[in-house]
């Protein structure tokens, strides 16, 4: 295998570096006050003299011999919002006059349906607190957990409700917490989009009311995305407080951000409660996914670059070669067959891509849709996981074993949830899709969803993943997921059950995962959904990237690349460079600039690289080496978003600054020059302002004159002047400065 540039030092990001202070989890006995600090934040919350836990405090850190006054609930208003309603809750029933957004809605037997929780007890745990929460009558107990991160103050919440009666419930709506902001004005981003164009930043003001963002298609969804930033006043980068959550869950979800009838600022968000129905049985126990929040002063950059380092150390999983590393090893460089060949794949078509991805210094070939069953377009296989004899006579081992001598491991596409109606699997079993009995099954690109909710589905997809695991050297597996869900119906369950669908399916579907990186683990996974159609902080736990978006326009995915990595690391953000003019805008770009605009994420290559030249070869081969040694910075560094490509700007500049601050790399990107405007000037960040940093223009070139080392007080202050050769139509520079 060809040595990846793995960097084994702990990329810590710089601010955070000042922060690491210890965890620390209080309790105040005499005022009934819990207290959690961590990075630069600090939560407060309390029991209030009614017995319902109240958010006291969410924001800086302060001292540590600063105390909090106990919780007092808020008046009512007038005889309309009484103070239940008004009174910041930390995860509130719906009961006793609530019209805010509740945390927990549930129907008893008999048909009463109020709910008001009140503190019961709590237990210390290794990094916060589980609170027990339980129904001023009723054995409904719900107990809260709170766990802080020490580096980062990213809070971890989440609920576990009970049924300790006799008869079932029906829980309705469930979140996963509930978040309280202090009264202000503040700005909410969140990510929306659609296939082809997801992760697009969306800003407004809070207004009073509710702003709903969800998902009720049964996983995450291209069209929203489980996370939100509220800044105080307007936007900003690098300014101001900032108070972010993301929702850990890939099923159909909600977060509600609600400004009350006082002008305070609550953020819901759990189990989309939309066709929402669970069934407590006594005994039985619901766990909701977990909600992440954390705080920043230094505006939304400081905000992604904490919940960046969060993710890394915290969230994505290691395999068995980088058990016990502080974050994942940077994503070895691949090859992708998709865009080159389509359907078309076999196994002399593979080996000669195989050939020439090798050449370019490639560490993995992935071979994508079209190997199995009788796939030879959109309509029919899915479901047949057996090799196709007709494209693969000898089966994978031939290409598998050519891509191992040719110095590269071997990756696969699956699509291990769906089936097309035209297979052996659907003949077999047409009970096994998600459906109502009786109704039409509506189709999307052909294809049904299996209900993975069901066990014997759930044993089916888990067992034919083990096989070809176990059979083949497969070192990595494209799991795709290509449609939403329709008539959500599970008949093997009574009605009133059924509905369960939502949260079994996704459980089952996070239990396969775990399983098959328990027995495999050397295995990698990507999550994919048409692109970015499920990405978010649960899938996370279980896969090491995913597939940004199948738009791979390079123009395009600098705003998409953006507007990711408000959420999510560039760690897991895959980004191909493929051919131009590309097939979805016709846009023509130069290799450069494709290349570059891909080498800020976890680059891949998905062009048919059989018809490149060789002086495209060559500056491929040379940028891939580039990469490489750039990797640990670009991926796990500290990410500065200088000039956002957002709103048609005419630039756009990005820069990493690894945990030492011992190197940045710098990118910046002409969209189009109009009325011979330079490059505006680049101040760069995170620098140490003592040391001497050495600059070299990669692509492109800095304005003449420009030192070649000056501190980082220079280049931080007097900032980087670009050459005024640097104009044009989709132009792109790449510099990299080294501490000396
Ligand atoms: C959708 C994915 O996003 C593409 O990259 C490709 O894998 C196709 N599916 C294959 O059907």
């Amino acid at each position: 295998m060809k040595a990846f540039s793995l960097c084994a030092a702990l990329l810590l990001l710089p601010s955070l570096v000042a922060a690491q202070n210890a965890p620390s989890a209080t309790y105040d006995a005499t005022d009934r006050v819990f207290r959690l600090d961590g990075g630069q934040m600090t939560y407060v919350f309390g029991v209030n003299p009614r017995g319902e836990l109240q958010q006291i405090y969410w924001g800086g850190r302060v001292a540590a011999t600063d105390t909090f006054p106990p919780a007092r609930p808020k008046p009512g208003w007038a005889s309309f919002d009484s103070s239940y309603n008004n009174t910041p809750q930390e995860y509130a029933g719906w009961g006793a006059g609530l019209f805010n957004e509740p945390a927990l809605k549930i129907t008893f037997a008999g048909g009463n349906r109020d709910l008001v929780l009140h503190y019961l007890s709590h237990t210390q745990t290794a990094s916060g607190f589980d609170v027990v929460l339980k129904d001023i009558e009723r054995p409904i107990f719900v107990t809260l957990h709170y766990a802080i991160d020490p580096e980062s103050g990213i809070l971890a919440r989440s609920a576990a409700i009970e049924n300790r009666g006799a008869a079932p419930v029906t829980v309705e709506q469930a979140a996963a917490a509930a978040w309280a902001l202090p009264a202000g004005r503040y700005t909410l981003n969140y990510l929306t989009g659609r296939w082809a164009g997801e992760w697009t930043l969306t800003q407004e003001p809070v207004h009073p009311g509710a702003r709903v963002i969800e998902s009720r298609r049964g996983s995450t969804g291209h069209q929203a995305n489980p996370w939100f930033a509220l800044q105080a006043g307007g936007p900003d980068e690098n300014h101001g407080e900032v108070w972010f959550g993301a929702l850990a869950w890939s099923g159909s979800w909600r977060i509600t951000v609600e400004q009350d009838q006082l002008d305070e600022v609550r953020v819901t968000g759990g189990f989309n409660p939309f066709d929402f129905g669970y069934v407590l049985k006594p005994g039985e126990k619901l766990e909701t996914p977990v909600f992440y929040g954390g705080y920043s002063a230094q505006g939304l950059g400081g905000a992604s670059r904490l919940l960046h380092s969060y993710e890394l150390r915290r969230i994505l999983p290691r395999t068995a070669k980088t058990a016990g590393r502080p974050t994942p090893r940077p994503r070895p460089v691949l090859y992708n067959s998709w865009e080159a060949t389509g359907f078309n794949v076999n196994e002399a078509g593979q080996m000669a891509l195989a050939e020439k991805a090798a050449a370019l210094g490639v560490n993995r070939f992935v071979m994508d849709d079209g190997w199995f069953g009788q796939r030879k377009d959109d309509h029919a296989g899915l479901g047949d996981w057996y090799v196709n004899p007709q494209k693969f006579p000898h089966g994978l081992k031939p290409l598998i074993d050519r891509v191992h001598a040719l110095g590269m491991d071997f990756g696969l596409w699956v699509e291990p949830e769906m089936v097309n109606p035209d297979s052996d699997l659907y003949r077999k079993h047409p009970d096994w899709v998600l459906n109502f009995p009786d109704r039409p099954r509506s189709e999307q690109r052909n294809q049904l969803v299996l209900n993975l909710a069901r066990t014997d589905v759930r044993d089916y997809v888990f067992g034919f993943l083990d096989k070809l695991l176990t059979e083949n050297e497969i070192a990595f597996l494209k799991w795709d997921y290509n449609r939403n869900w329709s008539e959500p119906g599970w008949d093997q369950l009574p009605p009133g059950e059924e509905k369960e669908v939502y949260v079994a399916y996704t459980r089952n579907l996070y239990e396969i995962l775990a399983e098959l990186r328990k027995r495999h683990p050397q295995v990698e996974i990507e999550s994919c959904s048409g692109g970015g159609g499920r990405v978010d902080l649960g899938i996370l736990r279980y896969v090491d990237e995913v597939w940004t978006s199948d738009n791979t326009d390079p123009f395009d995915r600098l705003t998409l690349q953006d507007g990711f990595t408000y959420a999510y690391t560039p760690q897991v953000m895959m980004a191909w460079v493929t051919d131009s003019p590309h097939w979805l805008n016709h846009r023509s770009t130069s290799l450069v600039y494709r290349m570059l605009s891909s080498m800020q994420g976890s680059l891949g290559i998905g062009a048919n690289i059989r018809k490149w030249t060789p002086e495209e070869t060559a500056t491929a081969k040379r940028l891939i080496a580039t990469y490489h040694e750039l990797q640990p910075t670009i991926t796990q560094g500290g990410l500065y978003r200088l000039i956002s490509p957002r709103n048609g700007s005419e630039f756009s500049a990005t820069e990493t600054v690894n945990g030492s601050r011992s190197q940045a790399v710098l990118f910046a990107f002409i969209h189009s020059t109009q009325e011979e405007r330079g490059f505006p000037l680049l101040k760069l960040e995170g620098l140490d302002p003592r040391a001497e940093y050495k600059l070299t223009a990669v692509e492109g070139k800095a304005k003449e004159g420009t030192p070649a080392v000056a501190s980082g007080a220079w280049w931080m202050h007097h900032g980087l002047e670009m050459s005024e050769e640097f104009r044009g139509d989709f132009q792109a520079s790449l510099f990299r400065l080294d501490r000396q």
